[in-house]
């Protein structure tokens, strides 16, 4: 939702803000902007339409130099997506000018109150509002822009992470976040002296710096050309900033010779795994540490019901933890959409866990939904992949994924991620609860450890998924169905082939497919079937036989030995045999390779599907 991205320092602004926006496009690509303090020290704002690309064309024959500026990619909340409503937003006297990622709620009224005051707006964006709200404390305060904005963010309701510039100052940069995330990487120019960077997430300052600061909530950050970083609250109480060193590098930002980081980041899988099982699962002791739970223990004992908020794909991982955590540790586990659960007033007890699920640790949802759950007394442990998030930070313990950044806004790794990291985590409680045998808990440690090999058996098995997915083309609808742990997994595979081909699919188990959606089935409709020879397979294979009998077209997921549903199948993807809980993992691959192939065949951008941001930070 929106990239923002800024630069003080020695080098040229441009070309690092430019790289930047590109690195955080996966937030949005409608529009995109730069500012600059100019060669010249004029304040230029361009502003295109369209893809950062387009805004490097539209730049061509600009003055693009100098060594301060800020820049931003956006996905549209309020205005259409055009150049005007485009970012950065210049004030009334172009004095100023500011991105912003977020919403801002009452700009409505603050608009009215500001155009009482006589001043005039060129966009219909809230993000105008809040440039010319800052411009008019400036006057009617007499205080410079530090003082200014935070006297302006007294007045906001909503969400803003914001970086600004001001044309009498071109030495300072200024930035503040509440709700949307906001990073200042401190780093050193070739001379010595100290630069500053500034982006949504860490990803347009790895390369540069690995020195970051974390702005909170009601932070407003000064930084000038002396290299002077100063940071206070809304109140002018001066803050300490908290260096923090990145561990991310450089080779996992980039696509590594595949033609989209969505298709890298599904064969990166068996080691993104390898990774996140590292340290916590010991093969040798058939053992599972996790600290969170180790730290926390008496909480975990203590807990008589689990509630998980999500969004999304991680609403769907969520579910699947969901029923592992009840086999294993027999705790009621409820699955809410952080969406709903945020507004609809539920009981929480005070010896619930309420665990977070989200790659990004930045889905505004997710992050209200904790806080109600902190403001209910309850425990919170977060399952995040991106480091020193907000949701990482604002929940009590968790878990990182440790899958490496997830860029393709159709989530794959961290998906699979997520489901061994919450596989993991009711290990770890049903440890602690002795709810398992040892034969059980060992026997899972061990079939958790060959997760990966067998995810490379997938990926080298299932190689002409490419051929087989052009006949989909032009399909208009897709079923998906699975039972038991490979329900959840059916709505994922629906929700990738929707996210990158926008093709119409539905998530079903499949026994419910008789209520309502067999209706559907005639010879056009590609019912995909999750129909491992585990768990209720009889049960599956019956229902193959009545979509059969309707002339649906069957692709199945079969376990390798299989002949009965290869049998039945006009398309079978294979995998090799795992536990119940654990064929999701497996099952994955071939969903999410099916999705991309037909997105691939329809000419579509798999990367930047229409409409959808991967980090979504507005309601
Ligand atoms: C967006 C993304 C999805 C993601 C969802 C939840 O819709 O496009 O891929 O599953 O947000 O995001 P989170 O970062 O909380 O997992």
């Amino acid at each position: 939702m929106c990239g923002i991205v800024g630069y003080l320092g020695d080098e040229q602004a441009y070309p690092i803000l430019i790289k930047g926006l590109h690195r955080l496009e996966y937030r949005g690509y409608d529009s995109a902007g730069v500012a600059l303090i100019t060669g010249r020290k004029d304040l230029a704002v361009y502003k295109s339409k369209g893809k950062v690309a387009a805004l490097e064309a539209a730049c061509e024959d600009k003055d693009t130099t100098g060594t301060l500026g800020i820049a931003h990619t956006r996905w549209a909340t309020h205005g259409e997506p055009n150049a005007s409503n485009a970012h950065p937003h210049y004030s009334e006297s172009r004095n100023l000018a500011l991105v912003h990622n977020g919403i801002i709620e009452n700009y409505k009224s603050l608009r009215a109150e500001l155009e009482k005051n006589g001043m005039t707006f060129q966009s219909e964006t809230d993000t105008e509002v809040l440039v010319q709200l800052i411009e008019y404390m400036m006057g009617t305060h007499k205080c410079d822009l530090y003082n200014a904005v935070q006297l302006a963010l007294k007045n906001v309701i909503g969400a803003y992470a914001i970086a600004i510039l001001e044309k009498s100052h071109p030495d300072q940069l200024i930035c503040a976040r509440k709700a949307s995330p906001l990073v200042i990487g401190v780093g050193k120019s070739k001379s010595g002296r100290t630069e500053f960077y500034v982006g949504s997430d860490a990803t347009p300052i790895i390369g540069y710096t690995n020195q970051v600061v974390y702005l909170n909530d009601e932070e407003v950050a000064y930084m000038d050309r002396s290299g002077k970083m100063e940071i206070a609250n809304l109140n002018n109480v001066k803050v300490t900033p908290q260096m923090v060193t990145l561990q991310m590098n450089l080779d996992e930002l980039e696509k590594g010779g595949y033609a989209h980081f969505m298709l890298k980041e599904i064969w990166e899988q068996p080691n993104a795994l390898r990774n996140c099982i590292r340290g916590r699962l010991n093969i040798e002791q058939k053992d599972v540490n996790l600290s969170g739970v180790i730290d926390n223990k008496e909480r975990f004992l203590n807990c008589r019901r689990i509630i998980i908020c999500a969004c999304g794909t991680s609403w769907h991982s969520a579910l699947i933890g969901k029923y592992f955590i009840e086999e294993a540790c027999h705790i009621p586990v409820e699955v809410e959409y952080a969406s709903e659960f945020r507004y609809r007033n539920p009981v929480i007890y005070k010896d619930d866990i309420v665990i977070a699920v989200s790659q990004s640790g930045e889905t505004a949802d997710t992050l209200a939904a904790i806080q109600l759950a902190k403001d209910n007394g309850a425990f919170v442990y977060g399952i995040c992949n991106v480091i020193g998030s907000s949701i990482a930070r604002a929940t009590d313990s968790g878990t990182y994924l440790h899958v490496g950044p997830e860029i393709g806004v159709a989530s794959t790794k961290a998906f699979t991620g997520q489901v061994i990291t919450l596989s993991l985590l009711g290990l770890a409680i049903a440890k602690e609860r002795k709810t398992l045998t040892k034969e059980m808990y060992e026997l899972l440690i061990e079939e958790l450890c060959n997760i990966p090999e067998k995810m490379e058996w997938t990926l080298a098995n299932n190689k002409d998924i490419d051929q087989f997915a052009r006949q989909f083309t032009y399909c208009r609808n897709f079923l998906y169905l699975g039972r038991g742990y490979n329900y959840p997994l059916a709505l994922e595979g629906a929700l990738k082939l929707k996210e990158i081909s926008y093709i119409h699919a539905e998530g079903y188990p499949a026994a419910e497919m008789k209520h309502g959606p067999i209706a559907l089935v005639d010879h056009e409709m590609p019912v995909v079937v999750i129909a491992p020879k585990r768990g209720m397979y009889e049960k599956v294979v019956s229902n193959i036989q009545e979509i059969k009998s309707r002339n649906g077209k069957i692709i199945s997921v079969v376990t390798a030995d299989d002949t009965v549903v290869r049998g039945m199948s006009d398309y079978c993807f294979t995998i090799p045999d795992t536990r119940d809980c654990f064929v999701p993992l497996l099952a994955a691959i071939p969903l999410q390779l099916l999705s991309y192939y037909v997105a691939i065949a329809r000419g579509l951008n798999v990367d930047q599907p229409r409409n959808l941001a991967k980090s979504v930070t507005v309601e």
